[in-house]
């Protein structure tokens, strides 16, 4: 299986980036923990990041000409305000998981509302880094479960 996993604006400043908030670990270590975890389960893992909204979209256009099965994606603040984000993934129907590092609902009011969650097959949200791990291994486990 093909899994991408994107990240939205600002979190390239994992690490020194409201630590008490995000953590400590910076994104390159997420990426190389999570890289690890997909070589074990045997997947294919490729890891983008991006502070622009385009950019974001035309890697979920191009996931799906890409033979890509499932995206992990952290949008970041465009969680709260894409529309544009939405309309990518429910237009090229690829099943998603959203995963925040933090719990966006014990935080300001604006963060509660994602554009995006309806859509997803799941959210992972509170759990830190760790939000990631498990949001591939869940994604490993419903890709399985549809092949049988
Ligand atoms: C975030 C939560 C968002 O509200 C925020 O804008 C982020 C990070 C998280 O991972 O907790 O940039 O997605």
């Amino acid at each position: 299986y093909r899994f991408l996993l994107l990240n939205g604006p600002n979190l390239n400043l994992l690490g020194q980036r409201e630590p008490d908030v995000y953590g400590s670990a910076t994104l390159a270590h997420i990426e190389s923990e999570l890289r690890h975890k997909a070589e074990a389960l045997g997947v294919t893992l490729d890891c983008r990041q991006s502070n622009a909204e385009h950019e974001l979209i035309n890697w979920i256009h191009e996931a799906a000409t890409s033979n890509v099965d499932f995206i992990l994606i952290n949008p970041a603040a465009y969680t709260h305000t894409s529309i544009a984000l939405r309309d990518a993934l429910a237009g090229t129907k690829l099943p998603f998981i959203e995963v925040h590092l933090s719990n966006i609902h014990t935080r300001e009011s604006f963060r509660r509302h994602s554009y995006l969650a309806e859509l997803a097959v799941g959210v992972i949200c509170g759990l830190g880094a760790q939000g990631y791990e498990l949001a591939l291994q869940a994604a490993v486990a419903q890709l399985q479960q549809r092949a049988n």
